[in-house]
């Protein structure tokens, strides 16, 4: 495959909040991703980052008795921190007050002013404080004018603002999601999205003169700029779009436009609409999909602090402690909200899907294989095959079956079904098990004259192992390493079409004995 260029966002995070598992959540999807992208070979760029203006912003700062800049450093620091702690691997983290953005946001917006895509207006809408989103009548109607979000009454605001015409973008964007029906996903958001356009788009101000701790717009720093066009900005002002004199221009330009936008369900407007609008406005091209996963909630309600139902930090911590980094990646990954609804965080669910899993699948088949090659072999790795010996039990094409494996995998993991991707390697270790049974290798061992059968069962084992942790690598890197180690097996560095071919692993190398996923109370 010819190296091509990926680029995943995950939304800029608001710094007024804390982390938690929904932060946690998106961005594990886009390091899983990411990781599956470098493996085939592609140039990966992974961004995600903080959004830092707006009026929440200024007003925790206020009561916090902190400037806005003071405590963006400080939650933005401890965004950045859970790159490590997750074991996520971010090329770049934007931060919205660094220099670099807010000088190119104010070029893309002189931009639309000049080509006038910007206006200058009166605008009257039912306004959600907290989100810092205007509704229209039609849909304000239908929250019964509140906030979906917070529930507080949405307030009837007027202001003098500048404003981005949407308006005029409506024909080009429904033949964008007629055109590209794969634009938004999954398809269950994309016809949230459609529905919205028979109102019909209007005008969106993107100016704001009620507070001041944001970019300011332009020739008129009355206003400052909305904290969404500022936000949505990121993902081009951190690949330099805006600066072509820059170093991250020249580094980064080659990314856009970006593979995935991955975001919650929440925001999907504004990335659906909105964003392409702003990139069609600056002839610029759009994205290739924006992904919206659906909502973790906490043991069947919606996650409250006051219900203590809430999933911050040290809770995803505890379970990271309790079982481990893999174990939590691995139920995020295959138990979330990835598709149209929302999935239930349950403790005695988490317990079952580690043993399942991970403690009756990945960490059985992995520790029963290497125990039977030290047992019967002394650790070394046997031949499959030997002459005439060459062990096929009917319905266990193991070649066949894990190049079909492999083919699943990177076509799932390029069209960003997670899932469906990890399932095909959980597949082949659930066939080792089959196949262990089958063939009843203990049986064997019991008889001199069938060593050779015995080798090239453990041989397809082993080997089918191999690729199947290959294969699971991006979601549970750290267990993959370990065993791959252990039985001296190359790790993968962007060359898995290669490496999780056939017959990779060496007659004659050394196994270790593993035990990968302990048995937890
Ligand atoms: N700053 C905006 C995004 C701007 S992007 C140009 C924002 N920030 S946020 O801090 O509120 O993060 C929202 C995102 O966090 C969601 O879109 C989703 O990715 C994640 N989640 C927040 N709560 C979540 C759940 N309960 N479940 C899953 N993910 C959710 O909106």
């Amino acid at each position: 495959m010819s190296k091509q260029t990926r680029y995943v966002t995950t939304p800029i995070y608001y710094v007024n909040d804390r982390p938690h598992i929904g932060h946690v959540y998106t961005t594990t999807l886009c390091d899983v991703y990411a990781r599956a992208m470098r493996s085939v070979g592609h140039d990966v760029f992974f961004l995600t980052g903080t959004d830092e203006h707006g009026v929440k912003v200024e007003q925790s700062a206020l009561e916090k008795g902190m400037t806005p800049q003071a405590l963006a450093d400080q939650n933005s620091a401890e965004f950045q921190s859970i790159m490590g702690m997750f074991n996520l691997t971010s090329d770049a983290f934007i931060r919205t007050t660094s220099s670099e953005h807010t000088k190119q946001v104010q070029t893309f917006v002189a931009k639309l002013l000049e080509r006038g895509d910007v206006y200058l207006g009166t605008f009257e809408g039912w306004y959600d404080e907290g989100q810092e989103e205007y509704h229209t009548e039609t849909s304000a109607r239908e929250l019964e004018y509140k906030s979906p979000i917070s529930g507080k009454p949405l307030v009837r605001a007027t202001e003098n603002n500048y404003y981005f015409k949407l308006s005029a973008y409506q024909g080009r964007l429904e033949q964008l999601f007629e055109t590209n029906p794969a634009f938004v996903r999954p398809s269950s958001r994309r016809n949230e999205v459609l529905g919205r356009f028979a109102d019909g788009l209007q005008d969106v101000p993107i100016s704001r003169t009620n507070f001041s701790w944001g970019i300011p717009m332009p020739s008129n720093d009355e206003h400052v700029i909305y904290v969404w066009i500022d936000a949505l900005f990121n993902y081009i002002t951190a690949l330099g779009l805006g600066d072509h004199a820059s170093d991250w221009y020249k580094e980064r330009s080659e990314f856009w436009p970006a593979s995935y936008h991955v975001i919650g369900k929440e925001i999907l407007w504004f990335h659906a609409v909105i964003w392409p609008a702003v990139l069609m406005a600056l002839e610029l091209p759009l994205p290739n999909c924006i992904y919206a996963h659906s909502f973790w909630i906490s043991e069947g309600k919606k996650m409250s602090k006051s219900l203590g139902n809430f999933i911050d930090l040290a809770t995803v911590e505890s379970y990271i402690e309790k079982y481990n980094m893999d174990a939590w990646r691995y139920y995020l990954v295959t138990q979330g909200p990835l598709g149209a609804t929302d999935a239930d965080f349950v403790a005695t669910r988490f317990q079952e899907i580690y043993n399942a899993h991970l403690v009756n699948t990945v960490g059985n088949s992995t520790s029963r294989v290497t125990a039977m090659l030290n047992k019967y072999f002394d650790g070394v790795v046997p031949p499959e095959v030997d002459g005439e010996t060459r062990v096929e039990v009917t319905g266990f094409d193991w070649p066949t079956k894990c190049e079909a494996a492999l083919l699943q995998w990177t076509s799932a993991m390029e069209a960003f079904e997670l899932t469906k991707a990890t399932e095909e390697a959980m597949g082949l270790i659930r066939d080792v098990d089959l196949f262990i049974n089958d063939t009843a290798p203990f049986t064997l061992a019991k008889d001199e004259s069938k060593q050779k059968e015995l080798g090239a069962i453990l041989y397809q084992c082993i080997e089918t192992l191999r690729i199947a942790m290959l294969l699971l690598s991006p979601v549970i890197p750290s267990k993959t390493e370990e065993f791959l180690v252990a039985i001296q097996a190359d790790l993968c560095i962007g060359n898995i079409q290669e490496l999780a071919r056939w017959g990779g692993a060496q007659p004659g190398s050394s196994v270790s004995k593993v035990a990968l996923f302990p048995r937890v109370k």
